[in-house]
């Protein structure tokens, strides 16, 4: 993890009092699909807290949460974007609809291609989702360390600006990219989230592929839900 006050090499960070074991210990526990909604009246009934999954089409939510929870197929993932059509939900640790987390995959944003209605009616549903989800701890958005961020990404920070949730910038795919780059890419992201109210101020740098990053964003992850429970 990297924060706006220390090295911005995106190397492992210290294990700050002990969440790297704690987001070890989390995602071993059973995860498993728990529901999936296109509309918001279909959503299900909030129990626990929850943390979601954004960012353009294509970017690597879907193989991200399979990372995270170390299942290959538990989250569809595709070459072709526009994969992920439905909020979907999964329960992580204890029983499925009591879970102790829930994570949920969303469709991803800046996709052309789609049918405009089809667009209209993920954008809705994704917008009406985070601005009213009261259980929502926070949005993990993924940004394709390839490049950087892009309009549509500056969109969904407004929005999220504008409603408070709490977010968190992840870059993916960073199998992809060199280090010098990685470096690069870190530190300009994190001067471009500087004045940006919600914005959590620490980035992780990611591959589902070679599972850089995956330990410290689970980490993370245990932070977040430990801090809220307390
Ligand atoms: P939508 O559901 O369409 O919004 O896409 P998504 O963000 O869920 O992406 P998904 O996980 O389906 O992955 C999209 C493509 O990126 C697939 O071809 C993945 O194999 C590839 N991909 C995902 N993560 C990584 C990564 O860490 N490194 C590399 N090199 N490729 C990745
Ligand atoms: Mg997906």
């Amino acid at each position: 993890m990297i924060d706006a006050h220390a090295s911005p090499l995106p190397g492992p960070s210290p294990d700050e009092g002990g969440f790297l074991e704690a987001g070890r210990r989390l995602f071993a526990e059973p995860c498993d699909f728990l529901w999936a909604a296109s509309s918001v009246p279909s959503l299900p009934p909030t129990a626990g807290p929850e943390i979601a999954f954004a960012g353009r089409s294509n970017v690597g939510k879907s193989s991200l949460l399979n990372a995270l929870t170390g299942r290959k197929s538990l989250a569809r993932t595709s070459h072709t974007p526009g994969r992920t059509r439905e909020l979907n939900f999964f329960g992580l640790g204890g029983d499925v609809k009591q879970a102790k987390l829930r994570l949920v995959d969303m469709p991803g944003y800046g996709y052309a291609a789609a049918p405009k209605e089809q667009i209209a009616q993920w954008t809705r549903l994704t917008q009406d989702f985070l601005r009213g989800r009261a259980p929502l701890l926070r949005c993990f958005v993924l940004v394709d360390g390839r490049h950087g961020l892009k309009p549509p990404d500056e969109e969904m920070m407004d929005l999220l600006d504008r409603c408070a949730l709490s977010y968190q910038l992840v870059l993916t795919k960073r199998d992809e990219v060199k280090d010098a780059e990685a470096e690069r890419r870190v530190a300009e992201t994190l001067e471009r989230i500087a004045r940006r109210p919600a914005a959590f101020p620490q980035i992780v740098f990611t591959s589902s592929r070679s599972a850089e990053g995956v330990a410290e964003l689970r980490g993370a992850i245990a932070r977040l839900l430990a801090e809220q429970t307390v």
